[in-house]
């Protein structure tokens, strides 16, 4: 279980993380959304210890596991860019090529990850995460950088990894039909506060707050 109470991040006079409470249990997958600048990587960055909060509690249970927003390839090839996140040593290999595999990365594997596109490298990156078994996964904007069928592969491999070990998801998208897709809770994040919390379809049909309204609102008119 992860559970937040009170979370706060400043810098200087500008609190961009205000959040009261929230809690993701395993076997659950939670899916923030909300507008540029909300807060929603600063809340990841601080679950997965990589960001010092200002004030608030974090209690955390279990191995996690953290996708950043950007896509960093060490200079290596692709399938040594996985091999090297493996911690099970007498699985390396095997896993190794299971998640190449999943990720429609095999024809690259021998391949230098500098030069893999946007969309291929975010599928690197999400293997790096998905080769170990977490109990806790935390994704930033997993699909970005892909196109439709990298979003499709993307996704099939978040829900066959959390149909596999049972683990918690928190993810953000910008993508409603993600979030319908992958969420059992949608949470809208605005100015690094929940304005609103709910199920997707509910949520999506027809939110109750304010920001809520607005956002759903931009996304029917930008789809
Ligand atoms: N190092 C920093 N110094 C000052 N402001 C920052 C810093 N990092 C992030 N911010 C601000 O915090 C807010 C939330 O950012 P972020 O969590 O990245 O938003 P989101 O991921 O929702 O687009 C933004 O307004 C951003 O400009
Ligand atoms: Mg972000």
């Amino acid at each position: 279980m992860i559970e937040i109470k009170k979370l706060t991040k400043k810098y200087g006079d500008r609190t961009v993380l205000n959040i009261e409470s929230l809690r993701v249990e395993k076997g659950e997958t939670v899916v923030i959304v909300g507008p540029n600048g909300s807060g929603k990587s600063t809340l990841l960055k601080i679950l997965s210890g990589t960001l010092t909060k200002t004030s608030g509690e974090i209690i955390s249970h279990g191995d996690i596991y953290y996708l950043p927003q950007q896509c960093i390839p060490f200079r290596k090839t692709v399938r040594k860019n996985i091999l090297f996140s493996v911690k099970n040593d007498s699985e390396r290999i095997k896993r190794t090529d299971e998640i190449l595999s999943l990720l429609s990365l095999s024809d690259f594997a021998d391949r230098s990850a500098a030069g893999l596109s946007g969309g291929e490298c975010q599928r690197l990156a999400l293997g790096r995460v998905l080769v170990n078994d977490g109990d806790f996964l935390f994704l930033d904007e997993p699909s970005s950088a892909a196109d439709i069928e990298g979003t499709e592969i993307i996704e099939k491999a978040i829900t066959e990894y959390k149909r596999r070990t049972g683990c918690g998801i928190l993810m953000t998208t910008h993508s409603p039909g993600q979030a319908k897709r992958l969420a059992d809770r949608i949470i809208i994040l605005h100015n690094g506060e929940i304005a609103e919390e709910g199920s997707p379809d509910e949520l999506l049909a027809s939110p109750k707050s304010l920001w809520g309204k607005r956002f759903i609102d931009f996304w029917k008119f930008v789809k």
